[in-house]
């Protein structure tokens, strides 16, 4: 055997040894993960999807959310009809939440479903009308347009994802929510995220999507943000559209989850180098709680 050959093997074996103690530290929590949808349609969704295996397999418990904006859009176009936003949240009319329920709980949630499969491990999917998992009241509409089925979280029943977890496979949760009127309501998937790691007393929140994380007015990274600077950049329309409810969701949760993460999904393999390495990636919220 070479000398190279030994070192490239001391190499590999050093980078497994390095993430020794961050298995151990998250071995046995809870992790929530939100897959963005223009995240998931990057092209390293497999890459991403082996981490959520990996980490499975090492001990955590991590649970996968997911919208599917711009399908549920495409598949609205197919039908005819125009996807219409009123501060970055779809207006839902009945036939809208039909088009969004065949997406997201007969494309999407199957399609992570079978890739986890593909990739060797176990996922089963469901959506927050299962169990029910997720009631929500309708969104308020703060004088504006009528959003129609589009409902916020109000109870979370976390019995229906544990029992997945305790099964040793990974749940995957549609963001749809069960009103109290018996209709199905289109939620906000960063929102489920934050709802579903508070109630799963979850360590860390983590929201994947199409930037590389939380930008500042000359559009420079910031790597950690707290509350206060976080409220400030939404009041100046800094942090707008789609980044208000990823960055409002991922300060909800900040009582409850040791660390909110907001990272980049088009990087491959950014979840493992988030969870196993040094290398902090994205933006970082600090939480207050501490889950040992
Ligand atoms: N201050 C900011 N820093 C970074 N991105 C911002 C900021 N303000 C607005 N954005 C926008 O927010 C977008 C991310 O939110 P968006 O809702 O589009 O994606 P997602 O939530 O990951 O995916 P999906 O909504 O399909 O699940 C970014 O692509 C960016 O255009
Ligand atoms: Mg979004």
């Amino acid at each position: 055997m070479t000398v190279e050959t030994i070192d490239l093997r001391l190499r590999r074996a050093q980078t497994l040894i390095e993430a020794l103690p961050y298995i151990r530290r998250f071995s046995g929590h809870t992790l929530v993960i939100k897959l963005g949808g223009a995240a998931a349609a990057a092209g390293n969704l497999d890459e991403f999807l082996q981490d959520v295996v990996l980490l499975r397999f090492v001990g955590m418990r991590p649970v996968l959310v997911h919208g599917g904006g711009p399908e549920i859009s495409s598949w609205q176009r197919r039908m005819g009809m125009t996807p219409r936003f009123v501060n970055g949240l779809r207006v839902t009319d009945s036939a809208t939440m039909e088009v969004v329920k065949m997406v997201l709980t007969g494309k999407v949630g199957p399609d992570l479903v079978a890739r986890i499969h593909r990739l060797g491990g176990s996922a089963i999917g469901l959506s927050g009308e299962d169990g029910p998992t997720l009631l929500v009241r309708r969104a308020q509409n703060n004088g504006g347009e009528d959003l129609g089925l589009v409902g916020e979280v109000d109870q979370v029943n976390v019995e229906p994802v544990v029992s997945i977890l305790d099964q040793g496979r990974i749940p995957v949760v549609a963001s749809i929510g069960l009103g109290y009127d018996g209709e199905a309501y289109n939620v906000n998937a960063d929102a489920v995220a934050a709802e579903l790691a508070v109630a799963l007393q979850a360590t860390k929140l983590i929201l994947l999507t199409d930037v590389d994380g939380v930008h500042d007015v000359t559009g420079a990274l910031l790597s950690e943000l707290d509350a206060q600077r976080a409220d400030q950049l939404i009041v100046d329309g800094v942090i707008a559209g789609g980044m208000v409810p990823k960055v409002r969701a991922a300060l909800r949760a900040l009582g409850s989850v040791e660390a909110a993460h907001i990272i980049d999904g088009r990087v491959a393999h950014a979840l493992l180098l988030e969870l196993l390495t040094a290398e902090g990636v994205g933006t970082m919220f600090a939480g207050v709680a501490r889950h040992d």
